[in-house]
Order: C-alpha cells, then sequence, then structure tokens
C-alpha cells in the first residue's frame, strides 16, 4: 500500500496528484497540508497580501450554466457602480495600506465598458502615482482591450479556464462560449504583459480527480503566475444548481483546501488565492486555505446597495467587510494562524517577478 510519507513532494507526479487528492483521512490531510505550507513559506513567505475587491457590475453578456448572474438570469437585480463610487472604494484600500485592488466585473466588451474601465484605471493611478497593484477580473477581451488597459495602469489579470478539459468546459457552458477562445485570451495577456492568473471551480458535477490534476499541470504549463480558484457551490437559478441541488459542502471545501496544497506543492512560488466560496462554505475557510499554501484574500470593500446582487453562488458572505469589526477580525485570525498581513506592500507574484527579471 502506498504511502504518503513515501512521496516526494519535491516532484509530485500526475499519478501522485491523483493519489493525494483522492486521500480523506485527517491525517493524511494534515500531512499534506503541512507539507504545502512549508513549502510556501520556503518560496512566498508567511505574508498574506490583501486585494481589495470591488464588484462593479453584474451586467454580463456570458451565460455560464453555474453563475448567478448569468445573462438569462431574469431574477437579478442589475447594477453598474458609478465612477465616483468605485473611486471611492479604491481610495479607501489606499488608505488603508491594502496597495492592491481587484476590480471584477461581468462580461462585457462594448466601446463603453472598454472606456469606463479605462477612465477609472487612469484615475486610480493618478491618486496612487502608479504604485497601486491593480487585478482586472472583467473576462474575455480584444487585444486592443487588454493593451489599452496595461497602459491605463492594470497590471494583472484574472481569467478562469474554469476546468482545463474541454469536454466538461462544454458541458458547464452554452455551445458560443469557447474553450480555444479562454485559452487564446490566457496567451494575449501574457502577451500584452500582465501577471496572469486563472483558476477553475472544484467539485463540479462530473469533474473527476483526473480533471483536478490535470488543472494543476495545465496552470504549470501555462507558466500562470497567480491562481485564484474555489469550491463550486450551486446556484438556485442557475441550470447547474437545478440539476444538481444538494451537495456535500464539507467535502467541496476539503477538496478546495486541497487542491490549493496540491498547487503549492506542484508550482511553488505563484500567488494563491483562499477565495470566498471558502469562506462561504466556512467562516474560516479562508484561513484554512492559508494553512495549506494560499498566500492572498481578497476582502470585498465595496459597501453599498448592491452587494447583495452579485451573487454568483447560493449562500456568498455579503458582509461588508470594509466595516471596522470585520477588517479587525480579519488582522486577528489571520495573526491567530501565525501569518502578518502584508500592508503597504503590492505583493506581486514571486513566479512573475522571477520570469519577467522585474
Ligand atoms: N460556484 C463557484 N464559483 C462560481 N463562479 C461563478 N459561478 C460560481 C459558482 N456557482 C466563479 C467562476 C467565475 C468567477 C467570477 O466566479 O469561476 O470565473
Amino acid at each position: 500500500m502506498k504511502k504518503i510519507e513515501d512521496i516526494d513532494f519535491e516532484r509530485l507526479t500526475r499519478d501522485d496528484l491523483i493519489w493525494l487528492l483522492q486521500r480523506e483521512n485527517s491525517n493524511e490531510l494534515q500531512y499534506l497540508y503541512d507539507r504545502a505550507y512549508e513549502t510556501k513559506l520556503k518560496y512566498v513567505g508567511n505574508k498574506v497580501y490583501l486585494r481589495g475587491l470591488i464588484e462593479i457590475s453584474n451586467i454580463c453578456s456570458k451565460d455560464c450554466y453555474y453563475c448567478g448572474v448569468r445573462r438569462s438570469n431574469a431574477h437579478v437585480r442589475r447594477f453598474m457602480m458609478s465612477k465616483d463610487e468605485i473611486i471611492k472604494a479604491a481610495k479607501w484600500a489606499w488608505e488603508k495600506k491594502y496597495a492592491s485592488l481587484a476590480l471584477q466585473s461581468g462580461e462585457r466588451s462594448d466601446t463603453d465598458f472598454v472606456e469606463f474601465i479605462t477612465d477609472i484605471l487612469r484615475e486610480i493611478n493618478r491618486f496612487s502615482n502608479g504604485s497601486m497593484g491593480i487585478t482586472l477580473s472583467v473576462g474575455e477581451q480584444s487585444e486592443k482591450a487588454y493593451r489599452l488597459w496595461r497602459e491605463a495602469g492594470a497590471k494583472r489579470f484574472l481569467l478562469r479556464i474554469e476546468t482545463s478539459n474541454p469536454e466538461l468546459y462544454k458541458k458547464i457552458h452554452p455551445a458560443d462560449h469557447s474553450f480555444e477562445e479562454r485559452l487564446a485570451s490566457l496567451a494575449l495577456l501574457r502577451k500584452t504583459g500582465y501577471q496572469v492568473g486563472t483558476g477553475v471551480m472544484i467539485g463540479l458535477p462530473g469533474q473527476t480527480f483526473e480533471d483536478l490534476a490535470d488543472d494543476i499541470i495545465f496552470f504549470k504549463k501555462q507558466d500562470i503566475d497567480m491562481i485564484g480558484m474555489g469550491p463550486w457551490l450551486p446556484h438556485h437559478d442557475t441550470p447547474l444548481g437545478v440539476q444538481y441541488p444538494q451537495i456535500d459542502q464539507k467535502k467541496q471545501l476539503e477538496m478546495g483546501i486541497k487542491m490549493i496544497a496540491l498547487v503549492r506543492l506542484y508550482l511553488k512560488d505563484v500567488n494563491i488565492a483562499a477565495t470566498t466560496a471558502l469562506q462561504a462554505i466556512d467562516p474560516f475557510g479562508r484561513e484554512q486555505g492559508l494553512k495549506a499554501g494560499a498566500n492572498v484574500i481578497m476582502p470585498v470593500i465595496t459597501e453599498n446597495e448592491h452587494r447583495g446582487d452579485y451573487l454568483l453562488y447560493d449562500g456568498k458572505p455579503v458582509s461588508d467587510e470594509s466595516a471596522e469589526g470585520f477588517r479587525q477580525a480579519l488582522q486577528n485570525s489571520v495573526s491567530g494562524i501565525g501569518e502578518e498581513i502584508g500592508f503597504g506592500l503590492q505583493g506581486n507574484s514571486r513566479h512573475w517577478q522571477k520570469r519577467t527579471g522585474a
């Protein structure tokens, strides 16, 4: 029988990844998380970087079968934050020494949207003298838009592949959503000079351990700088959520944490986010992610009446994390697990620094 102590964690094979993904025994899992945490300390240190997450708009031209804000969901109250609201939130993050922002929105590629984002990027760079680390997460765009935004001051871009298995990708998206175009977009982001982030949903219906192992290998082959991934959770107004309303939340969380640990062990020097979906399952889900190898947290900082309208899945926390009590609680829980928040530091991906000499 294979023993976890016999695995060479420096050089994991595909078979190792699959075998480790299948572990359920709590001693074995703790062993795995400890190895991943050691690797994190060795390659990226014990600082946790915060990205103030601004959910700009839930207006979306895509119709993904899993997502609560998909175009066809008529029950969503659509919103778009104003420029003033976004800048106000960005300034708040700057004053609180977050040093990095993530601007996220439903996918739109019309000229108005492209210009709106450009305008916002310029304004944030103006008040922060170009030293805010800005991540965009606004979907597939033209090369022209990627270039324009890069020049306007965006430094990083997060575009999840969702799953690296083209067959599974087809099953969770309508026919006009293309896996190949998603791949091409990732290549364009690389070409236009971003720190490139991607990720997958974990525990999708029909997803196998082999698929998840291949996702990790995909990240490595694509030479990705940042990873944002989390468990799939059903949303009651989506085709996938209606078909699979019942899931084992504890299992989903565990798979999410296992994936973080394995990505840390396999990719070593990338930034990995402990995402909101972990927190949706367990109030300390993100801290568990940090203990298994993640080093980034993205607290939502948009305190406004739209908070409850950006629901990608059921059970998404809607508390205002910019409220003083929440900020303090996050700080306490991070130091409680022996980590330190990297206030005032952009926290660029080490992997990106190495590959570009930055
Ligand atoms: N469960 C978990 N993650 C989801 N996302 C969208 N819908 C869900 C869901 N039901 C994720 C996708 C997308 C990101 C913005 O949110 O991975 O890329």
